[in-house]
């Protein structure tokens, strides 16, 4: 093996024997040395140290004990080993389980010496593969990250930052498409059981029979079709977070069973008799309004004070616009990197027309635009132009549509849908004429005042006037 970039530090009073230690190592190690406490902990301050060799005895009050627990409290990452001319089982043991890597016997046995280096360098490596494993499957499971660089949000995540490893039950609301799930995800993987697992089950997507099923498990024949042990979601989120999403859909059975398990963290399979604990965090998330189901009677009371200790209600993305300009960044550079395109910049009139709008279908819409215009566009800049033909244009499609029954005739329904979308029209002219009233004008074929007129008459937000 090649040590010849690692450091040694020999610390040892008694001069033959730490230049025989010298010579020896200076082999196959870069290799420092003293005699004394303070000299060999400047040492350390001033170069990085992988391993460290101390006699027990040295001149002076401190011993090489001392100086062992020092280096160890400022530096956690090195491999210190003990020597000593007196030693005893007891002294090794309880050194060892402080953190000492080995206790030896003067006259130093060299090879006892490297094959304990070699072990827990073996380790080191291991662990530090295991780490860099360990980030690439966050990197896998959570992607896209969290951004949060407005005042909103950035309270939202200090929130979560604050309440992430107390054992109490966060539940997360909001508009679909506003982050629901990387909120949760970005909790987990910051963590303290981030290494353990992030599991989603949607209860609004499955049948109540299959919900129990998958939140439980179930035994071999509990119901027809139970061909085999099935472990539930809360079983394989032991240890870590178990994420319910859409929370408000669930039945009311539903909501009995995992009332029980919240409050005595333990359940049984659909079929079994025998109780399992676990140790699982819940997440809960809904774009329902709760409060109002539990008045409708449609949730249970208990089971709504119960999972929502702490709420995190995320706003919509037209409440903060203020983070569009980062979200524009943080996809363009993850789209950049995808489809490796060299896309630099959107120009301000594309970025201005992008703030514009109103995204009903909240960040998840504005990722899909920034990843269909990354993918298309052929320059480093992308303009307003290559915007208006996304599907950014599709979120005028998705407008609220009027309520057809308060109209009692044809034209009166076509003026109402004409009037939102005049409004939606301008409100996009402007912001691609970066809000410059003449140049709208013209580009709409209207003259300035008419545009004036409807620009008050529709109460529209003039972000900025050039
Ligand atoms: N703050 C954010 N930072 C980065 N990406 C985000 C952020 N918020 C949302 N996204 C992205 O937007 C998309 C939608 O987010 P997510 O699935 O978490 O929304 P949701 O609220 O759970 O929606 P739904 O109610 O429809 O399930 C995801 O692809 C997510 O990566
Ligand atoms: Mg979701």
């Amino acid at each position: 093996m090649d040590y010849s970039n690692l450091s040694v530090l020999i610390v040892d009073d008694e001069e033959g024997i730490r230049h025989g230690l010298k010579n020896w190592f200076k082999k196959r190690f870069n290799v420092f040395d003293t005699g004394e406490y303070e000299e060999a902990l400047k040492i350390a301050g001033k170069w990085h140290i992988d391993i460290a060799v101390l006699d027990i005895r040295l001149k002076g009050e401190k011993t090489g004990i001392n100086l062992f627990r020092e280096l160890i409290k400022q530096y956690p990452e090195m491999i210190v080993i003990l020597v000593t001319g007196y030693g005893n089982v007891e002294d090794a043991v309880a050194l060892m389980k402080q953190g000492a890597k080995d206790y030896l016997l003067k006259p130093v046995d060299h090879e006892r010496l490297l094959g304990t280096i070699a072990k827990c360098l073996e380790i080191k490596n291991l662990q530090e593969e295991n780490k860099s494993l360990k980030n690439e499957l966050i990197k896998r499971d959570f992607p896209y990250g969290f951004v949060a660089h407005g005042r909103l949000m950035k309270f939202i995540r200090d929130k979560a930052d604050k309440i992430k490893n107390e054992p109490i039950p966060i539940c997360i609301t909001g508009e679909s498409g506003t982050g629901k799930e990387v909120l949760a995800k970005y909790i987990h993987y910051t963590s303290e059981r981030r290494d353990k697992p992030f599991v989603v089950i949607n209860c609004a997507a499955i049948s109540e029979t299959l919900l129990l099923s998958e939140l439980f498990g179930h035994e071999k024949g509990a119901f027809t079709g139970a061909n085999n042990v099935k472990i539930g979601k809360f079983q394989l989120a032991d240890g870590g977070h178990l994420f319910l999403d859409e929370i408000g859909d669930m039945t009311q059975a539903s909501q009995a069973a995992l009332l029980r398990v919240l409050e005595s963290k333990s359940f049984e399979r659909v079929g079994g008799n025998k109780t399992i604990h676990v140790d699982v965090r819940v997440l809960t998330a809904t774009n329902r309004d709760l409060k109002q189901k539990v008045e409708n009677g449609e949730f249970r009371e208990d089971l709504y004070y119960r999972i929502n200790v702490v709420n995190l209600q995320l706003p919509p993305l037209r409440e903060r616009k203020e983070e569009i300009v980062h979200l524009i960044e943080h996809f363009r550079s993850i789209y950049n990197e995808r489809y490796r395109k060299e896309i630099l910049s959107f120009s301000e009139r594309a970025t201005n027309l992008l703030v514009s709008c109103t995204w009903p279908g909240n960040i998840r819409q504005l990722k899909n635009v920034i990843n269909e215009v990354v993918l298309l566009s052929e320059h480093s800049e992308v303009k307003a132009e290559d915007l208006e033909f996304s599907s950014l244009f599709g979120q005028h499609k998705t407008l609220p549509r009027p309520d057809f029954s308060k109209f009692t005739s044809l034209q009166e329904m076509v003026e109402a849908v004409s009037v939102e979308y005049e409004k939606k029209v301008i409100e996009h002219f402007l912001a691609r004429e970066n809000f410059n009233r003449s140049k709208a004008a013209k580009a709409l074929k209207v003259d300035r005042k008419t545009l004036w007129r409807k620009i008050q008459k529709y109460n529209i937000d003039i972000v900025k006037e050039t």
